[in-house]
């Protein structure tokens, strides 16, 4: 079975918990990084789909689209950014670099002898080039063998230095290390290791962000969640972390359940469930699903997702590429969704729990049922979207707009749970 169940606390946020991760720093983070012009100042869309969940048999089925959350396409644009600009501030402490000013590039002539480096499968590089660029220091980012071409060339157009490795991402990691120890570069990775800690937490506190904001778009009058599940894709770990403490700290024992989805063949948070700490993945660590391709779990974020996940599952390629298409085909209730390859690993899920009783039960989805997903990423490798949803981003997106203009003259977009952004799709 693809399933594997945690015995996880249902009570308060812990104080040894909100030592990494909390509610505090990562609206400071929201705060600092609403001044780049590289994201979007309206909160991203929650869509609700009333089609999909009645298809599915749950209550109520809403979509978090992180396409829409700046022009890298996806919510890695809430990570790297405010870890460089933490990082800066922690190496020039008596230069009062103000954040505002430093991401706006006004603190340039301070940071331009400064180099970052990462090893990446895509999203976390891309997002790490644009704020360096956006700062004025420089980038290098390590690849390895599985990266796309055209997931070079958008790293390399935020003016990065692009090393291309033989390897596979573990090695890229290594790669990146060594470049660094010996050049004196700072390495900006979304993954802890030991002794590497600060930067992977200050990454993960942003993606706290997307927590805050479903908290708003969603508020009842009751001030429970308006979610019993929330699905959340995972890679080393740090969204789900992200996300998750979130809303752990927020409404404490009274938190939505919490379920991982992982591709089979990198399955390393459903591996450190079973052993019990972070382990390694038993796969071949290659998959359509390229931001989930990761071989070993952060150990700081397993110290979260240890205490809070209440369910890991794996899922094939194939469920992620059917997963894409409903997204994208919408109907006359559902928005059009661009949803990338990781970004529909949620509603993957969720599909094949719901397809067999036994699972879904397992993981206590009925009728009743509330669920949340968290659509990641939009296109980020738009000849891959197109090729396996047989339509092209930009096709998606019209309709989607098209979609967006008449909820809004009929005024059947909202929900009292679910809030429809339509002013920024
Ligand atoms: C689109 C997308 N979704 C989800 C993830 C998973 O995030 P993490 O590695 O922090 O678990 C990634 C990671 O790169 C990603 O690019």
């Amino acid at each position: 079975m693809p399933l594997a169940h945690s015995r996880v606390a249902r009570s308060p946020y812990p104080e040894t918990l909100r030592a990494i991760l909390n509610v505090k720093s990562a609206d400071q983070s929201r705060a600092w990084l609403s001044h780049w012009d590289l994201i979007n100042p309206e909160p991203t869309p929650l869509w609700n789909l009333p089609h999909a969940a009645a298809q599915l048999g749950v209550a109520h089925l809403a979509v978090k689209d992180e396409s829409l959350r700046s022009p890298l396409c996806s919510f890695k644009a809430l990570g790297a950014p405010i870890a460089l600009m933490r990082l800066i501030m922690r190496l020039w402490p008596s230069h009062d670099v103000d954040p505002q000013a430093l991401i706006a590039g006004r603190h340039r002539e301070l940071v331009s002898n400064f180099t970052v480096i990462s090893a990446t499968d895509g999203n976390h590089g891309k997002a790490l080039a644009a704020a360096a660029q956006s700062i004025g220091c420089h980038c290098v980012i390590v690849l390895h063998a599985n990266v796309s071409a055209e997931r070079e060339q958008a790293i390399a157009a935020y003016g990065a230095r692009v090393v291309r490795i033989a390897g596979n991402y573990d090695e890229s990691v290594e790669h990146a290390a060594q470049l660094a120890k010996a050049n004196r570069w700072h390495v900006v990775s979304d993954t802890s290791y030991e002794g590497y800690e600060a930067i992977p937490r200050d990454v993960m506190q942003g993606y706290g962000t997307i927590a805050a904001e479903v908290i708003e778009q969603s508020s009842t009058t009751s001030g429970e969640p308006a979610f019993t599940h929330v699905f959340l894709q995972g890679g080393v770990g740090g969204l789900a972390a992200g996300v998750a403490s979130y809303l752990w700290e927020h409404y404490g024992a009274n938190r939505p359940r919490f379920v991982v989805v992982e591709p089979r063949q990198a399955d390393c948070l459903y591996q450190s469930a079973l052993a019990g700490h972070a382990a390694k993945a038993t796969g071949s660590v290659d998959s359509v699903m390229a931001g989930l391709a990761c071989g070993e779990t952060s150990p700081l974020a397993w110290k979260i997702l240890q205490a809070c996940i209440d369910d890991f599952m794996l899922i094939e390629d194939e469920d992620a590429v059917a997963a894409m298409r409903t997204l994208a085909a919408g109907s006359g209730d559902d928005v059009p969704i661009v949803s990338g390859e990781s970004g529909a690993a949620g509603l993957a899920g969720l599909a094949k729990l719901m397809h067999a009783p036994a699972l879904a039960h397992a993981v206590g989805l009925n009728a009743q049922s509330r669920v949340l997903l968290i659509s990641t990423e939009g296109a980020t490798a738009p000849g891959v979207y197109a090729e396996l949803v047989g339509a092209s981003a930009d096709t998606v997106a019209t309709r989607r707009d098209e979609w967006a203009a008449q909820a809004n003259t009929t005024s059947n977009a909202t929900s009292n749970a679910t809030s429809n952004a339509t002013s920024n799709a």
